[in-house]
């Protein structure tokens, strides 16, 4: 694939693919990590003069409809800040941008609204292809984050231009994670943790022909619990997979995998906390971290470990108190990188959110800005604006 450093951006206009689907509460931008991580690809393109460099990203899922509250204002404003240049905002109708409007514009770098705010995103339509095609000369992704997802910007957009290439970010979050299979230092550690069941199911089976340990934390640990007949209150479980956990346990078996789960638990009720085992989740409680025992324990396979990725947290890390456990997490996942330079990836917005609050984050390997993008490789798939050529 050619990268931006293939081009010279001189007078053209740049039409610049990102993921800027950063996490938003109350109209703050909680973690900037995604649009950091852009800014040398954008300072690239600048340096080399170009006309105008045309950004194209999304705010969480609006489905074709305009959300007021996912507009990309706040994320233009932010960009504004980084870059320490003014942006333009671009609010109107994307389908009536055309050369004109284009012209009328004296900053260099143009933010449009989210670009999901048209069903044509999804529904992969060509039109608004054509429309963006007609007002720039080259085309550049650098949405690692989105490159999990068959929609137009990933698939259709880039078919029209004759010439265009991956940014920074991208070339460099592809290549972090293949090193995980290329040649990785043994063993090999997953630690995975978070909400949705669903999606890890089948990232689990995976991973387990290739790693030595795994360590499951989250609504999966509850799962697995409520499986074997524990009693777990209310805390997170995905009913309709209880019955994959035996496959897990086979496939752990059959891989040589050793799996370890938490042994205590922080549990609450209202206002009442309580420090529980796990065979001891009382009525009416949800579990919203791990406790010390559990901490040790993972503390000293963490260290054991020599390639460690990491993605969902083992807590309810929006209340500070019950970050306490994930950030553990990641303390120690950074001391084995820092003591015995384990390669160690973390990924996976809530995660990273947790990863904010830790002081030495040079240790960490990778810190990459996907979430569903990284479990995507790592249950070994190609993305599908690779796979189909797209870009070469
Ligand atoms: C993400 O945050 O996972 C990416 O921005 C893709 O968004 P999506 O999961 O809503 O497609
Ligand atoms: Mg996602």
């Amino acid at each position: 694939m050619k990268t931006i450093n293939n081009y010279n951006f001189n007078k053209k206009n740049v039409l610049l693919l990102v993921d800027f689907n950063v996490p938003v509460k109350n109209n703050i931008i909680l973690d900037n990590i995604r649009i950091v991580k852009v800014i040398p690809t954008i300072n690239k393109i600048l340096n080399d003069k170009p006309n105008k460099i045309i950004v194209i990203t999304h705010l969480g899922r609006p489905n074709g409809k305009k959300i007021k509250k996912l507009s990309l204002e706040i994320v233009s404003i932010e960009l504004s800040k980084l870059l320490k240049k003014n942006v333009f905002f671009y609010k109107k109708d994307i389908m009536k941008f055309n050369d004109n409007e284009l012209k009328k514009i004296k900053n260099k770098i143009i933010l449009l609204e989210n670009i999901r705010f048209y069903k044509e995103e999804k529904n992969k339509d060509i039109k608004l292809a054509i429309k963006l095609k007609k007002i720039s000369d080259i085309f550049v992704n650098d949405a690692f984050a989105a490159s999990h997802r068959d929609v137009c910007s990933n698939m259709i957009i880039p078919t029209l231009f004759k010439y265009k290439c991956i940014g920074y970010l991208m070339d460099k979050e592809i290549k972090d994670m293949e090193k995980i299979f290329n040649k990785p230092k043994k063993p090999i550690l997953a630690i995975i943790g978070g909400g949705k069941v669903s999606t890890k199911i089948g990232l689990i089976k995976y991973i387990t022909k290739y790693i030595d340990y795994l360590i499951l934390g989250g609504c999966i640990s509850y799962t697995f619990l409520k499986y074997q007949g524990y009693n777990i209150g209310n805390s997170c479980v995905d009913d309709k997979y209880v019955n994959t956990i035996p496959e897990i346990i086979k496939h752990c078996k059959k891989n040589n995998v050793k799996l370890f789960l938490p042994d205590d638990f922080i549990v609450c009720k209202k206002k009442k906390i309580k420090k529980v085992n796990y065979f001891n989740i009382p009525n009416n409680y949800s579990g919203v971290d791990i406790g010390e025992k559990s901490i040790k324990k993972f503390s000293k396979i963490i260290l054991k470990s020599r390639t460690i990725f990491f993605n969902g947290p083992f807590g309810l890390i929006e209340v500070k108190k019950f970050s306490y456990g994930t950030l553990k997490i990641i303390k120690y996942i950074g001391m084995s990188s820092k003591k015995y330079k384990s390669y160690s990836v973390i990924g996976g917005g809530e995660s990273l959110l947790t990863l904010k609050k830790y002081k030495h984050k040079n240790r960490i390997s990778v810190i990459s800005t996907g979430g569903g993008a990284m479990l995507y490789i790592l249950k070994g798939k190609k993305f599908p604006f690779i796979k189909k050529k797209v870009i070469i």
